[in-house]
């Protein structure tokens, strides 16, 4: 096909020879099917920010560091350098997060660099060569639901044990080859040290993976992986091997309210005791 305006300077630069089609065009980028020699690859054009619904990028950005304090500083004020600053660090947070969790063992595509806010990847591809299905796409049994989540919960923890929360996980997000799932799409990726909102993104991003298999087996939806997950995160305890059973004893329920209640009317009883006994003290003699 004709070679989009955005592809020209990786043309120019021979990191891309072909265009060969365009596979989608979404919210945040267009995605293309590209040659280099005889080597296919997938090509990820980021929109402008201005084109792009920036979801809530405050939320996700936060403990992302800029290099150095200077950009920083100008991603705060938001300075016409600031923004560009901005947009780079958003295409390279995806980039950034793809080479950390290839080393990490999570199942994503393997990543090749990003050029000019163009991101290229391994395309990933099914059984007979043609691009894979998002999860979204396909039918499975229930067995084949229950294999999936397991993997997947597998390589959510590794993503957490690399300090990434993936922050928009769901069956949009996944792509499904020969050997299961494909983890898609991480511009949104957040550290989960220094993001307040990390647990609260992993548990949604769980939970929409869940929901998604329990279609096909009901009984995943009582899987409470992130809870489990997080919970062992904070304590210093998870590793990549660190097995993980899908249940967890929450600590706040009812029998520790009653607890806690029973403490205080019992400090507020011996507070009642003790100002009955001041005030009898001061009571003048009769
Ligand atoms: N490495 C890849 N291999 C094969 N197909 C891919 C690859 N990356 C992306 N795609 C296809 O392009 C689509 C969009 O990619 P991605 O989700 O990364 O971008 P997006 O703009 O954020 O999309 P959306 O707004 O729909 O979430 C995917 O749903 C998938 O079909
Ligand atoms: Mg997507």
């Amino acid at each position: 096909m004709k070679i989009p305006q955005r592809l020209q300077p990786l043309v120019e630069d021979g990191l891309v020879d072909e265009v060969i089609s365009q596979l989608m065009s979404g919210k945040e980028a267009t995605v293309y099917m590209v040659s280099t020699g005889d080597h296919i690859q997938c090509a990820k054009v980021y929109k402008e920010a201005n084109k792009r619904s920036f979801k809530k990028a405050a939320q996700y950005q936060e403990g992302r560091k800029g290099r150095n304090s200077r950009r920083s500083r100008a991603m705060e004020k938001g300075s016409k350098f600031g923004r560009s600053q901005q947009e780079e660090s958003w295409h390279n947070a995806e980039v950034d997060a793809l080479f950390k969790l290839a080393d990490a063992g999570v199942r994503v595509p393997k990543p090749y660099g990003c050029y000019d806010g163009v991101l290229l990847m391994e395309l990933v591809v099914d059984a007979d060569g043609d691009v894979a299905p998002r999860l979204n796409d396909i039918t499975m049994t229930a067995e084949e639901a229950v294999k999936q989540h397991t993997e997947l919960m597998v390589h959510v923890k590794r993503m957490l044990c690399a300090g990434i929360v993936h922050g928009d996980l769901s069956e949009f997000n996944i792509l499904v080859d020969a050997h299961g799932p494909v983890i898609i799409d991480l511009p949104q990726a957040v550290d989960a040290a220094a993001n307040n909102n990390a647990k609260k993104m992993l548990i949604r991003d769980v939970q929409n993976v869940t929901n998604y298999y329990a279609q096909y087996e009901p009984s995943l939806s009582e899987t409470r992986f992130a809870l489990e997950m997080w919970a062992l995160y904070e304590a210093g305890e998870l590793l990549p091997d660190t097995p993980l059973t899908g249940e967890f004893i929450d600590s706040s329920g009812e029998a520790d309210v009653d607890s806690v209640l029973q403490e205080i009317s019992a400090a507020f009883e011996e507070e009642q005791e003790r100002l009955d006994r001041i005030s009898s003290a001061d009571a003048p003699e009769e």
